[in-house]
């Protein structure tokens, strides 16, 4: 969007998360909100973006990939933050997006509809609302008897009357900047906490006759403002179910949606069922008709084909399991290639880390691995060899196809040349 700029106001302290960390750098389902306020806008591709960081600045402006950090001196209120990014815009005059860099929960959908509504009614400022079920600690947006909005006044300077006020303000503007800018030096800081509001530019819009809307959430959930750890903690729960929503709306059955995790970057195929306590991590691919859980983990590299069944406590990291392959208990498989038809017994290891580098294992197709097996990496199984319960494959070991080996370190016992014995 050529004609369009973004500030995402971010250098807030974050006072009430009693945090040594700037606010925006707590993380959501290991994402710091910066980082989902920074993906909320990318499609619009808007031109500048600009991010006003203050506290611990630079921790913040590393981040800002793609974005103009200016800073802001002193932490005066959002008024001043926004007043901070005026030269970066100096010669912007288009329409500009206004974010705070702690509400991760607003929807694509909902901003899209917030800029079409803008440039269609062609407002001076068009903001988003919500009705919240509890508005507690958010500007109450206030309207005339004719429905138009008259101005925002923040809980802390709100009268009991104002406070029966449910439709809040999200923190989400458009404004047409130029008449932004002349209206920011009209903002004073006579209030109870001192600050420069932005949201008593509503106001000064409203004094001058300049057009004000409003465009609404579908749901409070997307007005959620983050300010403390509880509030932190909530989110992630919003956007957990979010999650989980999407993949049991792509046809996985997710059985107790309230004890599953799973990151938003997962792809699961069709007709996969995951049974509860089963987390699964950033990135990590599922084939179709698989089963994972109760109580596994698949961490970051993770990838299986189709048809896969993952038990309990199994916890695999950077391995790619074939079809059909079976690992079903109390294991640790890391950086391996599993083939397909595999069976992996109950208890078994890979000793993949050897102090320095991470080593793999690898074991092709039809193989079947005894309870218990230790494979100190690297080495490689072949194609439908048997290792015995309990027998460690020491480092550089490589199992010929349809080999039986036993015993520490693992020898060979004979050569299965009829059918595998199963
Ligand atoms: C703000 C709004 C409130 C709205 C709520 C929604 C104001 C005055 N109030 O309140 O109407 O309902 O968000 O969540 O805007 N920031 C700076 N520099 C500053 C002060 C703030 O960059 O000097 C940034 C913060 O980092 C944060 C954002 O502005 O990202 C909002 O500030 P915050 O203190 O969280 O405002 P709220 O009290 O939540
Ligand atoms: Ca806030």
């Amino acid at each position: 969007m050529k004609d369009t700029a973004c500030i995402i106001l971010a250098a807030g302290r974050g006072t009430r998360m009693k945090s040594s960390l700037p606010k925006v750098l707590h993380k959501i389902s290991g994402k710091t909100m910066i980082e989902y306020m920074l993906e909320l806008i990318k499609p619009f591709s808007f031109k500048p973006i600009v991010a006003v960081t203050g506290y611990k600045g630079s921790n913040v402006t590393r981040l800002c990939k793609g974005a103009k950090t200016v800073s802001q001196k002193s932490l005066l209120g959002s008024a001043d933050a926004v007043m901070s990014a005026r030269s970066a815009l100096s010669k912007f005059r288009g329409d500009v997006v206004v974010l705070y860099g702690d509400t991760p929960l607003i929807a694509e959908t909902t901003l899209d509809e917030l800029i079409k509504s803008h440039k269609k009614t062609n407002a001076f400022c068009t903001f988003l609302t919500a009705r919240m079920k509890d508005p507690t600690g958010y500007g109450r947006v206030l309207r005339d008897d004719a429905d138009n909005i008259v101005r925002i006044v923040e809980e802390k300077e709100a009268s009991l009357y104002d406070k029966a006020y449910d439709e809040v303000n999200v923190g989400a503007y458009c404004f047409k900047s130029r008449y932004l800018f002349d209206a920011l030096r009209e903002v004073r800081n006579d209030n109870k906490k001192g600050e420069y509001y932005l949201t008593d530019i509503i106001a000064i819009f409203r004094k001058h006759d300049f057009k004000i809307e409003s465009v609404s959430t579908a749901s409070e959930d997307e007005a959620f403002g983050i300010n403390s750890r509880e509030e932190l903690a909530k989110a992630e729960k919003i956007l957990r179910d979010r999650t989980i929503k999407k993949f049991l709306d792509q046809g996985i059955t997710i059985v107790d949606p309230a004890n599953t995790y799973i990151d938003a970057s997962c792809r699961i195929g069709q007709d996969t069922v995951i049974k509860p306590y089963t987390i699964i991590e950033k990135g990590v691919v599922i084939g179709s008709d698989c089963v994972v859980g109760p109580f596994a983990r698949l961490r970051q590299g993770t990838v299986l084909t189709d048809k896969v069944e993952i038990g309990n406590f199994v916890e695999l990291t950077r391995c790619n399991v074939g079809f059909g392959a079976k690992i079903k208990h109390h294991t640790y498989i890391g950086d391996a290639v599993i083939g397909k038809d595999v069976n992996i017994g109950a208890g078994t290891i890979t000793a993949n880390y050897d102090g320095k580098t991470k080593n793999k294992t690898i074991i092709k197709d039809g193989a079947f691995i005894g309870s218990g097996t230790i494979f100190v990496a690297p080495v490689v199984v072949g194609r439908k060899a048997i290792t015995g319960a309990g027998s460690v494959l020491t480092k550089n070991t490589s199992v010929p196809d349809k080999a039986v080996v036993v015993g520490i370190p693992a020898r060979p016992i004979q050569k299965i040349h009829q059918k595998r014995l199963r």
